[in-house]
């Protein structure tokens, strides 16, 4: 029998599958960072998955690292977040945000002329998508003791604000090379205070933030996503197996929501070092199909699983793997392409499709 379609406990809610819509930018939001109609409709159109995680959302200006994404600071960006669960809601879904602050994956150009700010001031390698197109990175600027107090006010601010605006939990993004990870990983951290040297030190942002989300959320509402060994964003980390190791003893106990972990070609099984340590709903994603997520389930490797592409281009993704009907497919083109509704909100689902 097949396991995607039994009901999972997502902390606090009862999701009726355990297909997750990952968390995808999209950057449709206009240039103030507001969510408008048309990102209400694709999430809406997409209720049917047993979670919906939000594109990565800024929790303050600063944390901001690509052009046309969504905030979560002001009372336009929250009024235009409390649409979108409000129609997710009506559709019966469940909807988490997920906050992400880019660190010093950022331009000045995208921060009214601010520098980025990171652990450490240390440049990355790449460029940064900004209005003017690709430009590289910049050296960001190292935070004080006192602002990273108020980096970790501004993700307790901006729970409440996503839980008053009907979010039914967020997500802390740990992975992919942004400011959280920027602190975990030793390559990005050569602090010598509290918040860097050890593991210990290291891990302390991401702790603190958590339980700043925690005391406006409840544990039950929040859940972490990482993405070990992932090398995205030009992070490096000498001893990644002790860093997720120590890191996941933390979250256990705590009653999370859920752990998220997505591994893309990591040479170690993170699933099978951290599962175990782990005593929550356990979430795995990165380029998994229909077949490969029903063997995790039936397996025993993970509660649910996290589908990105799968989900951008298909509306009704449970639907159509009940059927097995085919898929569309995703159109990379238009991943990122302010403020076009093509590739966003016109993917047919089923039905259309058919009577196409
Ligand atoms: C267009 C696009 C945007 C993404 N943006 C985010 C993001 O904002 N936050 C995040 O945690 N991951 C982001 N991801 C990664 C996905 O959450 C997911 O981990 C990844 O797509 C792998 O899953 P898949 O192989 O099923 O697509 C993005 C992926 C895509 C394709």
């Amino acid at each position: 029998m097949s396991q995607l379609f039994t009901p999972v406990r997502i902390g606090r809610h009862l999701a009726p599958n355990r297909l997750v819509m990952a968390p995808m930018t999209r950057s449709r939001a206009d240039a103030d960072g507001v969510p408008g109609d048309m990102t209400v409709t694709y999430y809406a159109q997409r209720a049917s998955a047993g979670l919906i995680i939000t594109e990565g959302v800024f929790p303050s200006a600063i944390g901001k690292g690509y052009v046309n994404t969504p905030g979560m600071e002001t009372e336009a960006q929250v009024a235009g977040w409390q649409k979108v669960t409000e129609a997710v809601h009506a559709r019966g879904g469940r909807i988490f945000m997920q906050l992400m602050h880019c660190g010093r994956i950022s331009h000045p150009s995208l921060l009214n002329g601010a520098t980025p700010v990171a652990p450490s001031p240390i440049k990355p390698e790449g460029q940064a998508w900004t209005p003017a197109g690709q430009v590289d990175f910049v050296t960001p600027r190292e935070l004080s003791l006192a602002e990273i107090a108020g980096v970790i006010d501004g993700y307790r601010q901006a729970t409440r604000r996503a839980i008053d605006a009907g979010f039914d939990g967020v997500e802390l993004h740990a992975a992919s090379g942004y400011l959280p990870e920027q602190f975990l990983s030793s390559g990005t951290n050569h602090r010598q205070d509290q918040y860097g040297g050890s593991v210990e030190g290291r891990a302390r942002f991401v702790l603190e933030v958590l339980a700043a989300m925690v005391a406006e959320a409840g544990a039950d509402r929040v859940g972490i996503k990482i993405s070990p060994e992932m090398n995205f964003n030009s992070i490096t980390d000498a001893a990644p197996q002790q860093t997720y190791s120590y890191l996941v003893d933390k979250l256990r106990g705590q009653g999370l929501a859920y752990l998220h972990v997505t591994l893309f070609s990591a040479a170690v099984d993170y699933h099978a070092l951290l599962r175990p340590r782990f005593d929550g709903t356990y979430l795995i994603g990165g380029g998994l199909t229909q077949d490969s997520a029903e063997a995790a389930l039936t397996g025993g490797k993970a509660d649910a699983t996290v589908f990105g592409n799968a989900f951008l281009a298909n509306p009704d993704l449970p639907e159509r793997f009940r059927q097995g009907a085919a898929l569309n497919a995703p159109d990379r083109n238009t991943f990122f392409a302010p403020p076009t509704a093509k590739g966003y909100i016109d993917y047919p689902a089923l039905a259309e499709a058919k009577a196409a």
